[in-house]
């Protein structure tokens, strides 16, 4: 069963409440919040304070992709602001395996993001130990980019590992989905599936959910 993720990084942040209630409503399965340094990538977005304030307006699974340097600093701080998944950047930590045990010594799931330039191998022993694997298929930093079609490839290659070793991970991927490429990513076997723009553009949200379900 596909899970959407609604990326806030699309939403209108002087409203970011209301729009969380309006994906909840509509039927986000998973919130996609992401985080950025200014550092890792080249812009800024929001941190803990913000994912704290709105932790209370839905229910749902609050799934964190930390775009930033060194992410072991920040784990505890965004487990105690009501994270249920955290993802790392396998390019952002020398020491990614420690980083994956610490999350989940917290009780937090725990997962690994590619940009779309680092091969699948890098991750293949860390497979079992992970909860999900996120692919990359824009260069992270900003919303609304277009899709890279070599990542199709990523997500087979992550999906046969799975079968191999992990069949409960979860296969993530983020950027450029919309309703036209929505039905290829699923078939390639990717299993939670970021949206950003093609969630809230024109603000027709429940349209836009319906659309990407449709699609399918
Ligand atoms: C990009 C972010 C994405 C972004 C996706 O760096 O990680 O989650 O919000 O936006 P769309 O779906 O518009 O490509
Ligand atoms: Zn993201």
């Amino acid at each position: 069963m596909m899970k959407l993720a609604p990326s806030i990084l699309s939403a209108d942040f002087s409203n970011l409440g209301e729009d969380i209630k309006t994906i909840d409503k509509y039927g986000a399965d998973v919130i996609h919040i992401d985080v950025m340094d200014g550092m890792f990538v080249p812009n800024i977005s929001f941190g803990v304070p913000i994912m704290k304030s709105i932790r209370k307006f839905t229910e749902k699974t609050f799934d964190v992709h930390l775009m930033i340097e060194d992410p072991a600093r920040y784990v505890e701080d965004f487990v105690k602001a009501g994270a249920d998944i955290i993802t790392v950047h396998y390019e952002a930590d020398r020491h990614i395996d420690r980083t994956i045990q610490y999350i989940k010594s917290l009780g937090c799931k725990a997962a690994i993001a590619l940009n779309p330039g680092t091969p699948v191998s890098v991750i293949k022993d860390l497979i079992p130990n992970l909860d999900m694997v996120l692919i990359m298929s824009v260069n992270p930093g900003f919303g609304g980019q277009k899709y890279i079609d070599y990542c199709s490839d990523k997500i087979k290659e992550v999906k046969k590992l799975s079968e191999k070793c992990n069949p409960n991970l979860l296969i993530e991927v983020d950027g450029g989905v919309n309703k036209d490429n929505i039905k290829n990513v699923v078939d390639c076997g990717a299993n939670v599936i970021v949206a950003g723009s093609a969630v809230f553009k024109n603000g027709e949200v429940e349209k836009n959910i319906k659309d990407l379900r449709e699609a399918l």
